[in-house]
């Protein structure tokens, strides 16, 4: 297994992946192709892949805004599960975030992710109370 880039040319994978996972994620906004394109071409993004085999059984993306950075579709496939491979993916991604001085990091977990909530917590992610989670959509799927 390794740690890679994750390449536009990856994403019909990478949403194979994703559906496996029952990721939540927005195929018509900005998960669909082109945006994807667009972000890394910003480079904004450390997008990382686990690949064994020529197959992407786990992924993450680790995005930032200079200030601030972001885990984002941290995935494994269910039968690669507790081997700790998303935690070298978050770990790695961690890793290229604070090389370019991003000393603060954050995720939005879901209602009901439990798994998740535990994944994080034991990487060693705070819950922060007090905190409402407030956003504006330039369309519903974006
Ligand atoms: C979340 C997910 C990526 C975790 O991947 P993983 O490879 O199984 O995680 P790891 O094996 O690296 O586990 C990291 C830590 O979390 C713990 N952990 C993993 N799964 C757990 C579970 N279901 N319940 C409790 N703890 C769990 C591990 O024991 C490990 O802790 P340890 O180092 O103390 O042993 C995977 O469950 C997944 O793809 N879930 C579906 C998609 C999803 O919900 N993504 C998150 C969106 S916010």
């Amino acid at each position: 297994m390794k740690i890679r880039n994750f390449n536009i040319k990856d994403y019909n994978k990478i949403i194979r992946l994703w559906e496996t996972c029952e990721l939540p994620y927005k195929p018509k906004g900005r998960d669909s192709k082109e945006k994807m394109q667009e972000e890394l071409k910003k480079g904004i993004a450390v997008f990382l892949v686990a690949e064994e085999k020529g197959n992407l059984i786990g992924s993450v993306l680790a995005t930032h805004d200079g200030r601030k950075g972001w885990i984002n579709r941290l995935s494994v496939l269910p039968e690669y599960r507790k081997q700790g491979i998303g935690a070298m993916l978050v770990k790695e991604a961690e890793k290229r975030l604070d090389e370019i001085g991003i000393e603060i990091i954050a995720c939005l977990i879901e209602d009901g992710n439990d798994t998740s909530l535990q994944v994080f917590s034991k990487l060693g992610y705070l819950e922060f109370p007090g905190m409402h989670y407030l956003t504006k959509r330039k369309y519903p799927d974006v």
